[in-house]
């Protein structure tokens, strides 16, 4: 199994992680990994992303952090100096693409439609983010994809929720799906890391 592949099947969800303040990191990955949750997404929203993927990188063992919002083949780069294991985009460039296929960090780039999927797997990428989900079709795009491109794996993010997972896991070319929901920016900004945890837990019971 490659390192992609496996990140991907770690769990059926990965935490898309905003991170404003890099003391909560450690913390907050400690919840998600103690929750079930091993692989983390922080996404380069935030002046503090850089620095909480090296500290949980660092510091919290059983943790496998990543990085999103990757637009940028300088963020692939950031990225590695961090410690990040895997870098995630909601989409792709060229100078993407073709930074991505030099750098050793495992890269999962974001699709939306076949025409984009299939560039995508006409250069090697058979692992790609489908965003946004919700917006773009939901699982039923997915399940149409599905038929005439079988190989191409997915993990689903934008708009799913406890609402809505079950429907994306239970089709056969979704490896995962990532959200916002296991982390509320209120729950983190108050240290609530039990509840984070409960919210983890809760998601790995999705996948039936
Ligand atoms: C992402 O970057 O994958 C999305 O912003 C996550 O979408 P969500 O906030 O709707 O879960």
């Amino acid at each position: 199994m490659g390192l992609l592949e496996s990140v991907l099947h770690a769990a059926p969800v990965m935490p898309v992680v905003v991170i404003e303040d890099a003391k909560h990191a450690v913390a907050l990955a400690r919840a998600l990994v103690a929750g079930g949750l091993p692989a983390i997404e922080v996404t380069l929203r935030t002046r503090a992303a850089l620095d909480a993927v090296r500290a949980i990188a660092a510091e919290v063992e059983g943790a496998i952090v990543g990085v999103g919002t990757v637009r940028k083949p300088q963020d692939l780069a950031d990225a590695m100096q961090a410690g990040a294991r895997f870098a995630i985009s909601p989409g792709s460039t060229p100078s993407l693409i073709a930074a991505a296929k030099d750098s050793p960090l495992p890269w999962l780039p974001g699709a939306a439609t076949a025409t984009e999927a299939m560039t995508l797997a006409e250069h090697g990428f058979e692992y790609q983010k489908f965003f946004p989900a919700e917006a773009a079709g939901g699982a039923a795009a997915l399940r149409s994809l599905h038929g005439p491109l079988p190989d191409i794996r997915f993990c689903a993010t934008g708009g799913i929720g406890t609402h809505n997972a079950r429907d994306y896991l239970d089709t056969p070319n979704v490896a995962c799906v990532g959200g916002s929901w296991l982390t509320p920016s209120r729950l983190v900004a108050t240290e609530e890391w039990g509840a984070i945890e409960a919210l983890a837990r809760a998601a790995t019971l999705l996948r039936a």
